[in-house]
């Protein structure tokens, strides 16, 4: 059985504060229902990606808060995996219909941050560590600050080349209207911002965020579809210190190596990604990770401006701007990923357009790499 896209939409990113839950997920949902071309009375159930509603918000059982929102009576279901909460709803949503339980359902991914104390939001992000992390008081800047030291050290790579995934994730980002950003970015201004978790500064991270992304999935094929052609979760420990390798994301190596394997291709087929560029290193780490450059090459290869719109000849990294210029409101971000996929597919991604864009690949992570889930999208 193959598993369709067949409306796929986000919402602005950003700091959205005069604007609510519930509309961001009417407006994402009736919206991606429309560009699929049809009525909320075939949608057979709602998967939702969301990390955070609970601890900052209050708000659990968000299945049925936003069934009951959407007008929906139909089965619905909350699923969290941290950042990657919105690809593990795709997730789910594919294995619905392939089980043969479903043949419409919507997902929507979504996260409310902004209203929240910049201090909350960073303890309750950390609930996606190890208890060992949090109570050593280590934050998720902290964390990836320790895998691009390691980085740093095992291949020599420069914190200018970390800062030019920022600058070229800030260019696509200020492509996209629906960004958090627009404004561009020099690799001064990232080497010259403020320290957060040396070596990462306040330019290297992705912000904190609000925005949904919905998409409709199905069996049956309809006009403007794309394929799903492979879903796959992978996954490690909480914890760095229970890792062997800190300059690898083993979760990410695995999901994409199976994800490979069910789609039929290999990572140089992929000519368009969207990746987990949580903080500039893991852009580094994901392109090695999924096999789009050998060990150790890929921050020399995106300083030259090899995966960058309008630049590369093989793949074109984060065209939507990625978590640091899109934003990153967690829940949306895996969802918000296979949209941009399915325009790039369409062809209707305007001036991010991607030549020749037939494949295209996500890559959605929760923690620093615990969680890792790779879609692979055909025209
Ligand atoms: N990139 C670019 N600009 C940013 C930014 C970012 N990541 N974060 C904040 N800014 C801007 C703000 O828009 C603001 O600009 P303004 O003064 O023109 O309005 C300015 O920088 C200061 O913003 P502020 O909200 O005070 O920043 P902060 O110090 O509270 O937070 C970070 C900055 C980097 C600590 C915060 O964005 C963060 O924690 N990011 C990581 C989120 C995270 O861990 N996600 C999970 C990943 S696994």
């Amino acid at each position: 059985m193959k598993i369709y896209v067949n409306g796929a939409v986000t919402t602005q990113f950003g700091e959205l504060w005069g604007v609510s839950p519930r509309s961001l997920a009417r407006g994402s949902v009736e919206s991606a229902l429309k560009d699929a071309g049809i009525e909320s009375g075939q949608v057979e159930a709602l998967f939702v990606g969301n990390m955070l509603s609970g601890m900052l918000g209050g708000q659990e059982h968000l299945g049925a808060f936003f069934a009951e929102e959407l007008g929906l009576s139909v089965p619905a279901f909350k699923v969290e995996g941290a950042c990657a909460s919105g690809g593990l709803a795709l997730h789910n949503a594919v294995n619905s219909l392939l089980s043969g339980q479903y043949a419409t359902v919507a997902v929507l991914g979504i996260e409310k941050m902004t209203d929240h104390k910049p201090e909350d939001v960073a303890t309750a992000l950390m609930g996606a560590g190890s208890e060992e992390e949090r109570s050593a008081g280590a934050t998720f800047p902290g964390l990836y600050a320790m895998l691009a030291r390691m980085h740093i050290q095992e291949f020599g790579t420069t914190e200018e080349q970390l800062a030019a995934v920022a600058v070229k994730n800030h260019y696509h980002a200020s492509l996209n209207p629906n960004a958090q950003f627009h404004n561009l970015l020099t690799v001064e201004q990232v080497m010259g911002s403020s320290k957060v978790a040396d070596p990462l500064k306040l330019l290297d991270c992705s912000p904190i965020s609000d925005g949904a992304a919905a998409v409709i999935l199905s069996s049956k094929k309809a006009k403007g579809s794309v394929e799903i052609a492979a879903s796959v979760v992978a996954t490690d420990s909480l914890g760095l210190a229970q890792r062997t390798h800190l300059t690898q994301l083993t979760s990410t190596q695995k999901a994409a190596q199976k994800a490979y394997h069910i789609a039929g291709i290999r990572a140089d087929d992929v000519r368009v990604a969207e990746v987990h560029d949580c903080f500039t290193i893991a852009e580094v780490l994901a392109m090695e990770d999924l096999g789009f450059f050998p060990r150790g090459e890929a921050a020399v290869a995106i300083e030259k401006g090899e995966t960058r719109l309008g630049v590369s000849t093989r793949v074109v990294v984060n065209p939507s701007g990625g978590l640091k210029g899109c934003g990153h409101p967690v829940g949306a971000t895996g969802v918000k990923q296979v949209v941009e996929l399915v325009e790039q597919l369409r062809g209707s991604a305007g001036k991010r357009q991607v030549d020749n864009a037939t494949i295209g690949l996500s890559h959605n992570v929760g923690g620093s790499g615990a969680t890792a889930v790779v879609h692979i999208l055909k025209k």
